[in-house]
């Protein structure tokens, strides 16, 4: 799937207009701007409950985050969009633990409850923390049932009983995948799929949620119903979400708040309005 992406650019418009992947990084190059973080504090309602500053993160030897800094208040959404290979997914793998953290920090919280989390393991960062990452594409065992499935979200609860009390919360929510329950996850659509994964996730009842490319995948109309899901996470139960979205119009249309990465910084941020109105991420990253 990747390697026909990467041909077809980010557009969904007529071929001919469509810029290859390298033009799309270098012209985003020339998008990029300094934000001044008073800037990213306001765009979070001057009240950051999520908080990474100057974070410098990679792989091995390698750094793809130089210097990195975005800020998200407690409820509210934000959406990373850039060219493929930017360093998107690192942000969410350092925000989870899964990178080598060169520099910078990673805290959450608010008042005191706020804490630096930036070396805590993945494990605790979920237990205590409450900052889950969504597991997608093919995180699904498909021969175990749609509640064993869900179970599993709950293997850090200190008792199955605990894992079970979590999981029939779960089930209460979401209707479509109370119905299967006893159902091998296999017979599940693609849309329902994606919605054991994050539900998955809930079972622990985390404050904050990374989606990479929660999209990815998925035909129109279950596109649309993840996005209904996690709107119904953040504006109901008052989740902070961070996503990244290679749909970005979506992404833009659904977060609150927009950050476009480049080549491992921050390109520019906005609300998801102002990316969405702006002519250049337009041009690049929303097909027109
Ligand atoms: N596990 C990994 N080990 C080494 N390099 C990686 C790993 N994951 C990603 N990278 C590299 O980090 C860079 C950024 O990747 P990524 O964060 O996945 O970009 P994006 O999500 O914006 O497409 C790329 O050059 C990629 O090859
Ligand atoms: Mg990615």
């Amino acid at each position: 799937m990747a390697g026909e992406s990467r041909t077809r650019g980010y557009h969904s418009g007529s071929v001919d207009t469509v810029l290859s992947v390298d033009e799309v990084a270098r012209e985003a190059e020339k998008l990029r701007e300094a934000v001044p973080e008073e800037r990213l504090v306001a765009l979070a309602r001057g009240e950051p409950f999520v908080s990474i500053r100057g974070l410098r993160a990679g792989y091995g030897n390698m750094e793809i985050l130089h210097d990195f800094t975005l800020h998200v208040a407690r409820g509210q959404s934000l959406c990373l969009i850039g060219p493929n290979g930017a360093g998107k997914s690192t942000v969410l793998h350092s925000v989870y633990g899964f990178t080598r953290i060169f520099g910078g920090s990673i805290v959450v919280g608010d008042g005191s409850a706020r804490r630096d989390i930036t070396r805590l393991t993945p494990e605790r960062k979920l237990k205590e923390a409450r900052v889950a990452y969504i597991l997608q594409d093919k995180s699904v065992f498909p021969g175990m049932t749609v509640e064993e499935n869900l179970l599993m979200g709950g293997f850090l609860l200190h008792s199955p009983r605990a894992a079970k009390e979590a999981a029939e919360r779960v089930f209460g929510k979401y209707e479509r995948l109370a119905a299967r329950r006893h159902h091998p996850a296999r017979v599940l659509s693609g849309g329902e799929r994606r919605l054991l994964e994050i539900s998955r996730a809930l079972v622990m009842e985390p404050d904050v949620l990374l989606l990479d490319e929660p999209s990815i995948g998925l035909e129109p109309r279950f596109i649309d119903l993840v996005f209904e899901i996690l709107h119904d996470l953040q504006h109901k139960e008052g989740k902070t979400i961070l996503m990244v979205e290679q749909n970005a119009k979506k992404g833009l249309e659904f977060a609150d708040l927009g950050y476009v990465l480049v080549s491992g910084q921050l390109g520019l941020a906005g609300t998801g309005g102002e990316l969405l109105a702006n002519p250049e991420v337009g041009r690049l990253f929303l097909g027109g």
